[in-house]
């Protein structure tokens, strides 16, 4: 390299005039205006306006003329102030730009497969993720990664602050359950062995706390094999922590200051701390979901007591089959079409069906006040009832009613309150709206596995109050969880964890893992429990999906430098690829491993 940059072109400004620099970077856009060339050029700070005059040196006006799109190069000139009228206010650099005198060519581009100066948005994912390194260095491409340093920069800083050491665990290791598919890694020196990647640091990081670490954390990868989603990647990035002698509002403290931390320092906004706290009963009662988005209000209502006697065949049947009726109000008058729509929407979700009545306050009759083919089911008095308990109510108002088991009509209903919020514009931009859930379940039941399963996992501490019917009534007990949701979006969880072997050996017993299964999986962690583990607790957020809504994107593959696909493949590398017969065999994966062992 010949020339050699002298700075980044976002550190120029008006006091470099007159000044000679080089800067180096990549060509965004290239004119020729007669025997003038003008060359965007840009780094990954900013922008710069580059000006081979005609009467430069023919060499160099030479080398300038065979710039394309996309090139590398160096340039050496003399900046200056624009000629009047030529200024660009949209850019920092827009007052000057750079006389060439010298150029570089470092590196020549094919011409890249999308406009690298435009939003890519209407570009297919695929060829965005294939071509991932130009979609970055696309213009404002790097932005999200900037911010997602500065995010991971900023929780260092508050972590450290107060007294956090950030400790390494390791991916080789063994299954820590956290409800999903393990990804496995064979040993090669131990045929028929495996090594799980950690679905998340958890028993380690608990096994710090009795190491005496007493505040850990960590930014760290997890490896979780399920379905993906917008919100789901096969591997995604958490932010762990861990504390000793503390309980649930100590963690919840910490957490709302580094939040509030978090977000001035980043995006200069000033949350409202404390974050408001809902019961999972509470939850689901108002927002049939306990990852509610509390931006708008719309809550669900239950109305079965409402529909008891009611002549409408569906509901009552509903009822007396032990099912239930829940409704919410839109407040907009809709279309048929648009009626037609919604039911369609709440049937694809497993609905048998979406009820809904409109509402005319000021219509002139009875009738026309309340209109839906299913309204000559109800009297006088339960529309009356409907009007109080959905009260204030707008001019123009719509039910909708689902009639379902308790579990169905809080999906639908939870789902059609986002879509209808979104639809209606009910949801304020730009608002963060934090709410903390407590006072989970501790077990719930799994009806395909036939046994207890934990809700969030086994080494979750009950409420000390609800440890006795952990004998008589499992399903009642409630436990030291807490998870945070964002927006409707759950972004972090975690509790106060069992620090006595006693204690997780029930609950293991409870989630019908025998103490042999225990003592396979766990063992470690139950001979640790017995060497003085302190009282401990912690949460884990998903910091991909923070990122995500930070930044008000749809989807975490923006925030994550090299995604996966809803299919789990990486369009860069061509990863999950085939691999030499040869490294098979070493990992004793062909059939016939087994022999081969019991030889050796
Ligand atoms: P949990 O399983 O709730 O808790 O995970 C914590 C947070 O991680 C995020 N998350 C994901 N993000 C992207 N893709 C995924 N596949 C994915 N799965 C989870 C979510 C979630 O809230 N060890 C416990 C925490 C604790 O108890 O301290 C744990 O891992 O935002
Ligand atoms: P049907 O008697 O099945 O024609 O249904 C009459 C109305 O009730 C239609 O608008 C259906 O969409 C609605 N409906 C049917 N089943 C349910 C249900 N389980 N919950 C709410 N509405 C339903």
């Amino acid at each position: 390299m010949r020339l050699k940059r002298t700075l980044y072109i976002g550190e120029l400004n008006n006091n470099f005039i007159g000044k000679e620099v080089i800067v180096s970077g990549w060509v965004l856009r290239r004119r020729d205006h007669g025997g003038v060339i003008f060359i965007d050029l840009r780094d990954r700070t900013g922008l710069l306006q580059i000006v081979f005059e005609e009467g430069i040196d023919p060499k160099i006006h030479d080398l300038a003329d065979s710039i394309r799109i996309e090139y590398v190069i160096s340039v050496k000139g003399l900046i200056r102030k624009r000629p009047p009228g030529m200024e660009n206010p949209k850019i920092p650099t827009g007052e000057i730009e750079l006389v060439a005198t010298d150029v570089e060519i470092l590196n020549t581009s094919k011409t890249p497969p999308f406009p690298m100066d435009e939003d890519l948005s209407e570009v297919s994912e695929a060829i965005r993720l294939k071509y991932r390194y130009l979609e970055m260095r696309a213009l404002n491409g790097l932005n999200p990664f900037i911010f997602r340093h500065k995010v991971n920069q900023t929780i260092r800083k508050f972590l450290d602050n107060k007294g956090f050491l950030e400790i390494e665990t390791p991916f080789l290791t063994k299954s820590t359950p956290e409800g999903a598919r393990d990804y496995l890694v064979p040993s090669r020196l131990y045929p028929g062995k495996f090594y799980a990647l950690p679905q998340s640091p958890q028993l380690f990081k608990q096994i710090l706390m009795i190491a005496g670490i007493d505040k850990y954390y960590q930014i760290v990868k997890c490896f979780r094999d399920e379905d993906l989603r917008a919100d789901r990647q096969p591997e995604f990035t958490q932010l762990d922590i861990e504390m000793a002698f503390v309980d649930e509002n100590d963690i919840m403290n910490t957490i709302e200051e580094l939040l509030a931390y978090l977000f001035k320092e980043t995006l200069n906004i000033t949350l409202e701390t404390p974050f408001p706290k809902l019961s999972y009963e509470t939850a689901l009662r108002d927002y049939g979901t306990d990852r509610p988005d509390i931006r708008f209000d719309m809550k669900l209502k239950d109305l079965s007591y409402l529909f008891k006697d009611t002549s409408f065949k569906v509901f009552r049947n509903t009822l007396e089959s032990g099912g239930i009726i829940k409704g919410l109000k839109a407040p907009a008058n809709f279309s048929r079409k648009e009626l037609d729509d919604l039911t369609k929407f709440a049937q694809e979700l497993g609905a048998k069906g979406l009820a809904w009545i409109k509402y005319d306050k000021n219509a002139n009759s009875f009738e026309k006040k309340w209109s839906s083919p299913i309204v000559k089911f109800f009297e006088k008095s339960v529309l009356e009832k409907l009007e109080e308990i959905f009260n204030p109510l707008e001019e123009f108002a719509t039910f909708f009613f689902v009639a379902d088991k308790e579990d169905i009509v809080n999906f639908i209903l939870s789902e059609l309150r986002n879509h209808l919020a979104k639809k209606l514009g009910l949801i304020p931009e730009n608002k963060f709206s934090f709410v903390w859930i407590i006072d989970f379940p501790l077990f719930e039941w799994d009806e395909e596995e036939n046994r207890l399963v934990s809700v969030h996992h086994p080494f979750t501490h009950p409420k000390e109050e609800d440890i006795s019917f952990l004998e008589t009534d499992p399903l009642k007990v409630k436990s030291r969880a807490y998870d945070i949701v964002l927006n409707g979006v759950e972004i972090g969880g975690g509790s106060i964890r069992i620090h006595k072997r006693e204690l997780q050996e029930k609950i293991f017993k409870l989630l019908n893992i025998s103490p042999e299964e225990a003592q396979e999986k766990f063992g470690f962690l139950l001979t640790a429990l017995e060497y003085g583990a302190p009282p401990h607790g912690g949460i884990a957020f998903g910091l991909d999906r923070l990122i995500m809504l930070m930044l008000g994107k749809k989807s975490i593959r923006e925030v994550i430098p090299f995604p996966k696909t809803q299919r789990a493949q990486c369009l860069l590398t061509g990863a999950p690829s085939e691999v030499r017969i040869e490294q098979i065999l070493e990992l004793h994966l062909l059939p016939g491993w087994e022999k081969k062992k019991e030889k050796s």
